[in-house]
């Protein structure tokens, strides 16, 4: 057991307070002294964390550690383009959900490096702008070296996990060959112009806006943008890396400049959408079962044609679908994704 000397910080006399007092007058001097219980010594506050952090503690027989952090590897979730992203827990109690993307090649490390510096950046940019906002952009965690499991010595990168976000667009246009219902591409659509909008008036682009990177919640109306290792400061940004699979769906402009501007992030983003209502990204058509006012609107966004030259390009847009929706439409309604 640690031995404190309890003693007048006035005077130094000795003290002797009763068990549970907050505050006693000291007999020399006077003074009234505050008694603070939570004082602990440095070795028993050094033993108790060492034993918390103790995977084996809590019952884990298995964990991968990256820097001080134990976690717990949970089924694969995903393969993306440079990484493989499985579902873990943080190995102790109380618990805490995450995603680690575990890079396949070290060739792609200055890529994955480069995604955690965006998403640190990107959580002090916005945190100031909008901070009810952040909880819509991927939450870094940690990121390093592996060590432990299988993987030991691959770099890894924690983001926290976000229940519910589960069908990628890609996963959608799978199950919805002939098309999406368009009232549902009408809130995907805004909630991707929305985090767009965030991203751009904190002066950064996406950069790989694409199938895979865009997420559909559950049975409500929310979409989340991930995958951000090509995402930069819109001021002398140069694209990282192409998605080969997807390459069809950069703006032909970019492929050439290399340069990624708020505008491609949004004709990106209607390309996507086009996707997801069985059209075709590349020529920009779709299927005649979308009212002819949003295909408009989405072919001419996906060619750059919709908003040139406008300074808050993705909210204007935003609004417009609104706007649109509700000529077609009427009120908006709730219209939730219907996935297997
Ligand atoms: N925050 C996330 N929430 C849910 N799924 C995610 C998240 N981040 C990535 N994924 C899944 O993992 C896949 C690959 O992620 P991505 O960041 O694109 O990896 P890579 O950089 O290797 O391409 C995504 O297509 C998606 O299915
Ligand atoms: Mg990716």
């Amino acid at each position: 057991m640690a031995e404190r000397v309890v003693k007048c910080p006035q005077c130094n006399a000795p003290l002797a307070p009763g068990r549970f007092a907050r505050s006693t007058v000291c007999g020399y001097c006077g003074t009234t002294v505050q008694i603070d219980p939570s004082a602990v010594s440095v070795a028993r506050y050094r033993q108790a964390l060492q034993e918390w952090e103790d995977p084996a503690r809590h019952g884990y027989s298995q964990w991968w550690t990256v820097g001080t952090g134990h976690w717990a590897p949970g089924p694969l979730i995903a393969r993306g383009e440079i990484s493989d992203v499985y579902a873990a827990e943080r190995a102790r109690r109380p618990t805490e959900r995450i995603l680690m993307k575990v890079l396949r090649d070290p060739e792609h490390a200055p890529l994955l490096e480069h995604e955690w510096r965006m998403l640190v950046e990107l959580q002090a940019a916005i945190g100031n702008e909008a901070p009810a906002f952040l909880t819509h952009l991927p939450q870094p965690v940690a990121h390093g070296t592996l060590r432990g499991g299988p993987y030991e010595g691959r770099q890894a990168l924690l983001v926290r996990q976000t229940p519910g976000y589960l069908h990628t667009f890609e996963a959608v246009r799978r199950v919805h060959a002939s098309g999406v219902d368009p009232r549902v591409s009408v809130w995907m659509w805004r909630r991707i112009l929305e985090t767009l909008a965030v991203l751009h008036r904190a002066g950064y682009v996406h950069g790989a806006v694409l199938p895979p990177h865009l997420l559909v919640q559950h049975g409500e109306h929310g979409v989340r943008l991930v995958g951000f290792s090509c995402a930069d400061r819109v001021k002398g940004a140069r694209l990282r890396a192409i998605c080969t699979r997807y390459e069809d769906f950069y703006p032909a402009s970019l492929l050439d400049s290399q340069r990624p501007t708020p505008m491609d992030d949004v004709r990106m983003s209607a390309r996507c959408i086009i996707s997801v209502l069985g059209g075709d990204p590349v020529r920009a058509t779709l299927p005649r079962s979308v009212p002819g006012a949003l295909a408009t609107l989405l072919e001419r966004a996906a060619v750059g044609e919709e908003g040139e030259g406008e300074r808050d390009l993705a909210w204007t847009l935003r609004e417009r679908v609104g706007e649109v929706s509700a000529a077609v439409y009427g009120h908006p309604g709730f219209h939730p994704l219907v996935m297997p």
